[in-house]
């Protein structure tokens, strides 16, 4: 479906090209108020391949900073893509906090131009559990439950009024317990928890990527909630503290100004019902990630590619990783372009695309 490309393109500003995009649907700038046709006519390039650039069904090696600006300005219907996340994984080694943050930020704003007016970018990520900051006060939680002693901190600071004269250790032996205990009683830490370590808090990206989004150009257009298995052997901290175990995701879909072609049955009435109109999608995680360290479910993909594309549109995945959203795309009759850094991976996306397609081919 190109109606939006060529509706929407520099060249259907000219007269000759208004019977045309009237014939693909109407979906014309001209339909537009004039004061948003000069503010989105300069976005409205046509879109024509670059020289050298990246072309779709194809997979491509390198760094998503280096090769986003090869691909053809409007092009692409959807891109949809899992950055790291800053979680410690090996593929992310190579980024300080700061450097994440410079990564997704200019990401995000190398996409604006690639989209196609009215298209969108959708981003899959996760708020970050355990974020060192070594500005939080070193505190511990107090296990009561597994508490040895019975003195509480009351019993100590009642103590120390009544015989101001007493250090600890003659506390410890008025009331019965260690010095240990008088002293997390009074300082509310331990040693094994609190005093040396830097303390964790919850990081939340969704502002980070509204503010990212906006000044790139595109508007936050929806968000969901991707529910996945509960990952009780990930989630220690769970077990001294009020804390969840980390079992959901978000989806941001950002969207760049243009008209969007809405067309119910991209899907069906019952796909409608159960996730289309849903703002939250379970969706069980995968569970042998043992050639990837991250891979999201080929269902998820296919979810955002058919609810937001036509039958051989551009989807674009600069994270590829394992080459899920390329094997989505393929499978639902869409084109793709695949970006991904580490050439185990690119090699790990090759052959699971070159599978898609002898399945399709069998099919
Ligand atoms: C969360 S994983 C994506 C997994 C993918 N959605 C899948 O289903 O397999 C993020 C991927 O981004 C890749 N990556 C990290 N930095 C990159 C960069 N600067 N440019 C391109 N890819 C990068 C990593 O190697 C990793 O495969």
């Amino acid at each position: 479906m190109e109606t939006r490309s060529i509706a929407l393109s520099r060249t259907n500003l000219g007269p000759a090209s208004r019977g045309h995009s009237a014939a693909e649907g109407g979906h014309s700038i001209e339909r537009l108020p004039r004061h948003l046709q000069v503010r989105l006519g300069p976005l409205l390039r046509p879109a024509v391949s670059v020289a050298g650039g990246l072309e779709p069904d194809r997979v491509y090696r390198g760094d998503a900073r280096s090769l986003l600006p090869k691909i053809a300005p409007n092009s692409v219907a959807l891109s949809f893509w899992s950055p790291p996340y800053f979680v410690g994984k090996n593929y992310e080694a190579y980024l300080s906090y700061q450097g994440w943050q410079r990564l997704l930020e200019t990401v995000i704003d190398q996409h604006f131009p690639l989209i196609k007016p009215g298209g969108f970018l959708v981003i899959n990520i996760a708020d970050i559990l355990c974020f060192k900051d070594a500005s939080m006060p070193r505190i511990s939680a107090a296990a009561v439950d597994r508490r040895r002693s019975v003195v509480t901190r009351e019993d100590v600071l009642r103590a120390m009024s009544r015989n101001p004269g007493m250090n600890r250790y003659q506390i410890a032996r008025l009331l019965g317990c260690s010095e240990q205990t008088v002293d997390r009683r009074l300082n509310g830490n331990n040693i094994r928890g609190g005093k040396y370590d830097v303390q964790t808090r919850v990081k939340i990206v969704g502002g980070l990527i509204e503010q990212w989004g906006l000044s790139a150009g595109f508007y936050p257009y929806d968000r969901r909630i991707w529910v996945k298995d509960p990952a009780w052997e990930n989630s220690r901290w769970t077990t001294l503290s009020y804390k969840a175990l980390d079992e959901f995701e978000y989806l941001y879909f950002l969207w760049k100004p243009g008209i969007t072609s809405v067309r119910r049955s991209r899907i069906t009435k019952a796909e409608w019902r159960d996730w289309g109109a849903r703002g939250v999608w379970t969706i069980p995680s995968v569970r042998s990630n043992d050639d990837h360290e991250a891979k999201f479910p080929l269902e998820l993909a296919a979810r955002v590619v058919r609810l937001l594309t036509e039958p051989k549109e551009v989807v674009l995945d600069c994270f590829l990783g394992s080459g899920t959203t390329a094997v989505a795309a393929l499978q639902t009759g869409r084109r793709f372009i695949g970006i991904e850094l580490r050439k185990e991976y690119v090699a790990l996306a090759k052959r699971r695309i070159a599978s898609a397609r002898t399945e399709l081919r069998g099919a």
